[in-house]
């Protein structure tokens, strides 16, 4: 990993005012930042560990926890919760058999909330991986987790 991170960083340049983009880069294999790896980071930019653990855990995009294979977040703003999001959170979280902010047994799946995901016109959305789901109904979701490998 750590020659991993040294070549990420060196592709963008060792610029602090990238960092947005490395941690981003360096999540997409284990969809999480290892302490080690944040700890690599600042080295490489020259800056405070600090600095970039506070990046890593502010945004939501991030986790400093190890996660799922596919990682789902599910919008919990107000126009898909309109539209029945509690239901199909709780049809989610009856199939995979976890809570919210949880990863499954198996390490396959994690559910986590996020707000609005921007595709408020297909309500209730979620969003696995990089891939968005909307018009979500209990039936709906299990056959998008079924098709997940
Ligand atoms: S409120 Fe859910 S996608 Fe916008």
């Amino acid at each position: 990993m750590l020659s991993t991170v040294k070549q990420v960083v060196t592709e963008h340049e060792h610029q602090p005012s990238r960092l947005l983009e490395i941690l981003r880069c360096l999540q997409t294999s284990t969809n999480y930042l290892a302490e080690e790896t944040i700890i690599q980071v600042a080295k490489e930019l020259d800056v405070p560990i600090s600095q970039v653990y506070g990046v890593a855990t502010f945004y939501s995009m991030y986790s400093t926890k190890p996660r799922g294979k596919y990682v789902i977040r599910f919008c919990e703003s107000a126009p898909c919760h309109i539209e029945g999001a509690a239901e199909v959170l709780a049809a989610i979280q009856g199939i995979l058999g976890v809570d919210v902010d949880e990863t499954t047994d198996n390490g396959k799946f994690s559910l986590e909330l996020t707000s609005c995901l921007g595709v408020c016109g297909v309500a209730p959305a979620m969003m696995i991986n990089s891939t968005v789901y909307g018009n979500l109904t209990p039936k709906k979701v299990q056959e998008v987790l079924m098709t997940l490998e």
